[in-house]
């Protein structure tokens, strides 16, 4: 197929198309997710978690993201993808924003890059956008800052705090955002926020009523074991397949069962040449 762009976006946008997109850290993920028709994909920080092992995003480094992005990149060359701004390569300062994003593009090829937050960091969002990068907004639950939200929690649940992210969804797209993404917050919030934008609005564990749902590969196909959000639709148990597949190796290698001789090369010379040796 044919690898779209944000034109294709904002036209589906329009034609009421919803976008579906994942997240993908890896070469074969990111393969399968091509081969499937997946509209774009997220090289998210979030592999701190699912592929890394730590309990949040924050110790994630811009050389784990290019790195990821890299070998997403090669899975997917035909697909729309969006690389993570980690947690301290775009906070600091408008340069160090722009430097970092500028890397996505340079060294992993990405199409777009996604940063967290509203009105504080629309200063960078600009600078990013001036510099001619699509950037993607995010607000709502934002794990970079879970320590401020008092951990992985649902947003925008009360008048205050849905006016704030309102807020914060109109300044992301003045500064120059092309999409919104909108994370763990009630759908009557989603859907006000997506027809008051011009720009494509995305939900993860934000409802129906917008342009488009991502998830996160490790946890619609089973593959996380830490915690499971509310607003996961697990499509299929990794898990439970590969475990049950290490498994049946060991008590094959156990019984010798494994490997059989369809599992070996056979010598090409007669056996008595090799008797000899
Ligand atoms: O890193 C990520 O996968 C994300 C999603 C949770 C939106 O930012
Ligand atoms: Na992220």
């Amino acid at each position: 197929p044919k690898k779209k762009s944000i034109l294709d976006f904002y036209k589906m946008k329009e034609e009421g198309d919803k976008v579906a997109w994942i997240t993908a850290y890896d070469f074969p993920t990111a393969q399968f997710a091509e081969q499937a028709g997946m509209d774009m994909i997220l090289v998210g920080d979030s592999l701190g978690m699912v592929v890394k092992g730590y309990s949040g995003t924050v110790p994630v480094t811009m050389e784990d993201c290019i790195s990821h992005c890299q070998d997403v990149r090669r899975g997917a060359p035909n697909t729309y993808c969006i690389g993570d701004m980690p947690f301290m390569s775009y906070q600091v300062s408008n340069e160090k924003a722009v430097e970092n994003a500028g890397r996505f593009l340079k060294e992993a090829d990405m199409d777009a890059i996604k940063l967290e937050g509203g009105q504080r960091v629309c200063d960078q969002i600009r600078a990013i956008t001036d510099a001619g990068i699509v950037v993607f907004g995010h607000i709502g639950l934002t794990p970079q800052s879970s320590g401020q939200l008092g951990g992985f929690k649902a947003q925008g649940l009360h008048v205050d705090s849905a006016r704030d992210l309102i807020d914060d969804a109109i300044a992301v797209q003045e500064a120059g955002a092309e999409a919104l993404l909108l994370e763990a917050v009630p759908p009557e919030l989603t859907e006000f926020i997506a027809k008051k934008l011009k720009i494509p609005v995305y939900s993860i564990g934000a409802g129906l009523p917008c342009d488009g749902q991502l998830l996160i590969c490790g946890d619609m196909l089973g593959m996380f074991q830490a915690f499971t959000p509310k607003f996961v639709k697990q499509y299929a148990n990794v898990a439970e397949i590969e475990i049950a597949a290490f498994e049946e190796y060991i008590k094959d290698v156990k019984e010798e069962k494994f490997p059989t001789d369809d599992h070996v090369y056979n010598v090409q010379d007669p056996i008595e040449e090799f008797e000899k040796l």
